[in-house]
């Protein structure tokens, strides 16, 4: 593994342990997971002990020791979204990508999470694919939104906006 985006981000920050979870933040976004070695070498970096380090990092359930696709889905779960169908979307990706919650494909394409309120109940059901949020969506729009995820990624020359503008 490369580690020299890594020593990047952590020179970035100048070395300083105290911004470790920023550091591990950063390397998340960079890697879309935080793989041991790197948190072996985090800490080397940042003298500080690997126990500490793995600690903060399975603390935060926003940080994945798993590798994880190249686009994570999360579907909301939480009381407004469960309430308008949050079970059945989930059920659909399941249908649509052969995966369970918290897996993968083979592709390494897509990881499904399932999370609890993502903060925009009012546009329920609400699901995000890295960035980018997707309110009032039906099984066409989920439909649509994957087959827009596997193009991106069969032509480099496309890639789709992350903002967190909804669709
Ligand atoms: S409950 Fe789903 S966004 Fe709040």
């Amino acid at each position: 593994m490369n580690l020299s985006k890594v020593d990047n981000i952590i020179q970035d920050y100048k070395g300083n342990p105290s911004s470790l979870v920023m550091i591990l933040q950063d390397i998340q976004e960079e890697l879309n997971y935080l793989p041991e070695p790197v948190l072996n070498h985090v800490a080397g970096k940042l003298s500080l002990s690997v126990g500490h380090v793995c600690s903060v990092a399975t603390f935060y359930s926003s940080f994945s020791l798993e590798e994880r696709g190249k686009n994570v889905i999360r579907v909301c779960d939480g009381t407004a979204c469960h309430l308008r169908g949050a079970n059945l979307l989930k059920d659909e990706i399941v249908r649509a990508l052969n995966i369970s919650e918290g897996q993968t494909t083979e592709d390494k394409l897509f990881t499904l999470e399932v999370v609890a309120c993502l903060g925009a109940c009012a546009l329920a059901p609400v699901m995000t694919v890295n960035k980018k949020y997707y309110g009032q969506v039906t099984r066409e729009k989920l439909l649509a939104t994957l087959e827009k995820y596997r193009q991106k990624d069969s032509c480099v020359l496309s890639e789709p906006n992350d903002s967190k503008k909804t669709d």
